[in-house]
């Protein structure tokens, strides 16, 4: 498929480079978008630029028609890869700093793209312990800087600051898009999210859980490599991009059909926060009276168990435990009665404050017990370390 690469300009003597880059691209029948800062206009014209993506240059985060044509949420979310080139020294340390006062930085801000920065940039500017701070920090949150070697710079000095030759750029976005991820190939399905289980019309029981873990974790999955498919139940939050499908359902009973619809033969994560009890529902709106209604529950399926029990079960097999008390004893009674390989177990006192919550620390049992224990941490984080040290080497 195309692949589709965003390119940002921002002002410096070596945007004319960009130029040739976009023309390299073109020959090797990428896709190219271009954002041009205000500055990177005082170097080189939007129309060459234009000319040479054969698409239209953006630049206005408040232009009514790009607005509705394309919208820079868009322009954030459609693209392989976000190419800055070059990337000013002022640039770098917005970005750094999380600022989105035009379009180039807000679409950063946005986009959850893999990012190459290509810096020029005078040497003392470059060496500064600022810049080199900002640097750091952008890399440590995986931003990929690509560096031109020592040499004579447009102010006279001599040094790095330089910008990577197109050719260099050309060769790094060709290493970005050869790469093969840790889990390609592998087909999963995740559950998250509660559901919802209707007393009436308009009145329904469930619970806490907001859905975070699971979204994170499908995300995480996708950026492995892996074919994802999210079931989630009601919850206000971004649908990952990327995903192989995406179901909505509202009860436990809509979760367990589209789990059997879309049964992967790798991978099953139940992040979902399932509500155990059905309610047995009223057509009609129930009538306020004196007496306070009667509501028969009825036990929901068990969808991990139906997944575990499967003839077609995937090879790995994953749920979640929220415990109040008795963590790990508990983990363990649910491993062996859902027959599941893994049981990430968290502690969902009151105290501990888990659901909504953007931390969370859990303990990863198998049947023989805690195998690794995940201190506190946000839940991006921890769905990478999820993926790193339990599923990754589940598949190797
Ligand atoms: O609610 P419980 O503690 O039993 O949930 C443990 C695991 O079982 C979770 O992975 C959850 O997604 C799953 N589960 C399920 N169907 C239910 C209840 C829970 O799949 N009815």
């Amino acid at each position: 498929m195309q692949k589709k690469i965003l390119i940002i300009i921002t002002g410096s003597i070596a945007s004319y480079k960009a130029l040739y880059l976009i023309r390299m691209l073109k020959e090797k029948k990428f896709l190219i978008n271009v954002i041009m800062t205000k500055s990177a206009k005082k170097f080189v014209t939007p129309l060459s630029v234009s000319s040479l993506s054969e698409s239209k240059v953006y630049d206005d985060l408040f232009d009514l028609t790009d607005e509705t044509e394309m919208g820079h949420i868009k322009l954030a979310k459609m693209h392989d890869l976000i190419l800055v080139m070059p990337a000013s020294c002022h640039f770098i340390a917005k970005i750094s700093n999380g600022f989105a006062d035009d379009l180039a930085s807000t679409v950063l801000l946005a986009s959850k793209t893999k990012v190459l920065i290509a810096p020029a940039m005078n040497i003392n500017m470059f060496n500064n312990k600022i810049t080199q701070k900002n640097i750091k920090y952008l890399e440590s949150l995986d931003y990929s800087f690509i560096l031109g070697n020592e040499g004579k710079l447009a102010c006279g000095d001599y040094g790095l600051g330089r910008m990577a030759e197109p050719e260099d750029v050309l060769n790094f976005i060709n290493i970005q898009f050869s790469k093969t991820k840790p889990l390609e190939g592998i087909k999963a399905l995740v559950t998250a999210g509660p559901t919802h289980e209707p007393i009436d019309p308009v009145r329904f029981i469930s619970n806490k859980s907001s859905g975070i873990q699971g979204y994170l974790l499908a995300e995480e999955l996708i950026l492995n490599g892996a074919e994802v498919s999210l079931i989630s139940g009601p919850t206000n939050l971004e649908i990952p991009s990327n995903l192989s499908n995406f179901i909505r359902v509202e009860t436990a009973e809509e979760m367990l059909k589209a789990c059997l619809q879309k049964i992967p033969k790798d991978l099953f994560i139940s992040v979902a926060a399932v509500t155990d009890w059905k309610v047995k529902a009223n057509k009609h709106k129930i009538k306020k009276s004196p007496s306070v209604p009667k509501l028969k529950l009825l036990n929901n399926p068990d969808i991990l168990k139906s997944i575990s029990s499967h003839k077609d079960r995937p090879r790995l097999v994953i749920g979640f435990a929220a415990e109040t008390k008795n963590l790990e004893e508990n983990a363990m009674k649910k491993i062996k009665q859902k027959k599941c390989d893994i049981i990430i177990a968290n502690n969902v006192s009151k105290t501990k404050n888990v659901f909504g919550s953007p931390m969370n620390e859990v303990n990863v049992m198998n049947h023989k017990g805690t195998f690794l224990k995940i201190k506190k941490m946000n839940k991006k984080k921890l769905a990478k370390k999820i993926i790193k040290e339990v599923i990754l080497p589940s598949f190797n």
